[in-house]
């Protein structure tokens, strides 16, 4: 084998040339199936393209002298992970519980997202945000920063700089908050815009722009609407918001809403459902809430963690599965108390009482679904030719409590060990757009030899 070769998994990006990772390489096609390449290889262009995917023995011919190769053994490589639903200012509040919903914003969220009117706290927390990200192997995140300007314009700013993939935006919030956290109306829609207008499609869409009302409850009806016309007005942005998370919510927005039929209706009436509007929750929902979902292509981000830990309900996943609504998973950091999208993958199926969910499927959803309902299964989602070339190397026997022999055991069993045993302690390495944005031999040999131990190749 000529061409440099790197053991570590860890590789830098690559100065232009065409790099070669070998591993077993596990891709999502549909819920029920994947392409199952052991020996394979995933060939990534200069530029971050997948350029060839296949049997390694198909492809070393015409790659192997013209190329780096960075040999994972027997570590499995996957599409990065795709969370539809996290709070950047939120990572410093992981764990505090006692409380649902509504109360719970008021003790913890609110204090928190008031601190970022200072941009050195707000700057270093979103440095330590993109990297947690990274380590979890998340490789698109739809993201809700704070309400402040200067507060987001820096998350951007530092996304930018690391490498990492995100559709963020700036919280308005125009009443039924804090002082701290109130905007103006026009200010909010003004401010957004601004934002959108710099950031939306940098670096050819590694990161857009979603507008980003909290949710009914902070909203008043005008600034919903503006909000809607400037949404509408500007092509391929997206629109995140929260929907039927808890009881006492929809009820809350009954009372503010009374012409609404109902709290989707709230969104509706003001241009706020069409394809790239990503409702995070959706829990309690009518029929014809999901006709309306599935007409106007909306998509969801079902968050399981902070369902469970929040206590808000149960996400109707047969009902929205029925009606042919797009989802996939949120971990919604600090409702959710992890960023793993492993661990809300197990979530995913424990949360519900009758519905066993195939790890097969939770691997789809935490991958090529979520693309789909975000509307970016053409560039994202599975590791197809063409596609950016966003993946992560998963070694599950980095973790104490997986099997030794795993790698040893069918593709299916592999799987279901990782969704649910999976955490950040598996991710050997994450790649987004080819450029490596976290690995554990980064600089150092040590980790080359253990995998050559643990991996056995
Ligand atoms: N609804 C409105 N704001 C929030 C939030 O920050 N977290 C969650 N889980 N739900 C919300
Ligand atoms: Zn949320």
């Amino acid at each position: 084998m000529s061409g440099s070769v790197s053991k570590n998994g860890c590789a830098e990006k690559n100065g232009g040339a065409t790099t070669v990772y070998l591993g077993h390489v596990v891709d999502p096609v549909d819920e029920d199936q994947y392409r199952d390449i052991p020996a394979g290889a995933l060939i990534v262009s200069g530029d971050g393209r997948i350029m060839a995917v296949g049997k390694w023995s198909d492809l070393s011919e015409r790659y192997s002298s013209s190329s780096k190769i960075v040999d994972c053994g027997r570590k499995l490589i996957m599409p990065g992970m795709i969370d539809m639903h996290i709070h950047l200012p939120q990572v410093t509040q992981i764990g505090k519980s006692g409380d649902t919903l509504l109360s719970w914003l008021e003790k913890y969220i609110f204090p928190a997202e008031s601190k970022f009117s200072d941009l050195s706290h707000a700057e270093k927390i979103a440095a330590w945000f993109f990297d947690e990200l990274a380590s979890n192997g998340t490789t698109l995140a739809v993201v809700f920063t704070t309400v402040h300007k200067e507060a987001t314009d820096a998350a951007f700013r530092i996304a930018a700089d690391k490498g990492m993939r995100a559709i963020m935006g700036k919280v308005m919030m125009d009443r039924n908050a804090p002082p701290t956290l109130l905007e103006d109306s026009q200010n909010s829609i003004r401010d957004s815009e601004g934002l959108a207008s710099k950031w939306h499609g940098y670096d050819d869409g590694r990161l857009l722009y979603a507008f980003t009302p909290r949710f009914a409850i902070t909203a008043t009806d005008e600034l919903l609407r503006e909000c809607g016309k400037l949404w509408q007005s500007s092509p391929g942005t997206y629109l995140h918001t929260h929907l039927s998370e808890s009881r006492e919510e929809v009820d809350k927005v009954a009372s503010l809403f009374p012409q609404s039929r109902s709290y989707l209706d709230v969104y509706d009436r003001s241009g706020l459902c069409g394809a790239r509007s990503v409702f995070a929750h959706s829990i309690h929902l009518d029929d014809e809430d999901l006709q309306v979902m599935h007409g106007k292509k909306c998509a969801l981000a079902h968050c399981p963690s902070s369902n469970f830990f929040l206590k808000s309900g149960v996400f109707p996943i047969d009902r929205v599965k029925a009606a042919g609504v797009e989802f996939g998973l949120g971990s919604d950091v600090a409702a959710g108390p992890q960023m793993s999208i492993f661990g809300v993958m197990k979530d995913a199926n424990f949360i519900q009482p009758k519905i066993w969910i195939s790890p097969r499927e939770l691997f789809y959803r935490a991958t090529l679904g979520g693309a789909k309902a975000l509307r970016l299964e053409e560039r994202l989602g599975s590791l197809e030719v063409g596609k950016e070339a966003d993946f992560i190397v998963i070694d599950p026997t980095l973790k104490n409590a997986c099997p030794k022999d795993i790698l040893d055991h069918g593709t299916d069993e592999i799987l279901s060990t990782i969704v649910f045993l999976g955490d950040d302690r598996m991710i050997d390495a994450t790649y987004i757009r080819g450029r490596q944005v976290f690995g554990r031999g980064k600089g150092s040999n040590a980790g080359s030899e253990l995998h050559k131990v643990r991996g056995g190749k």
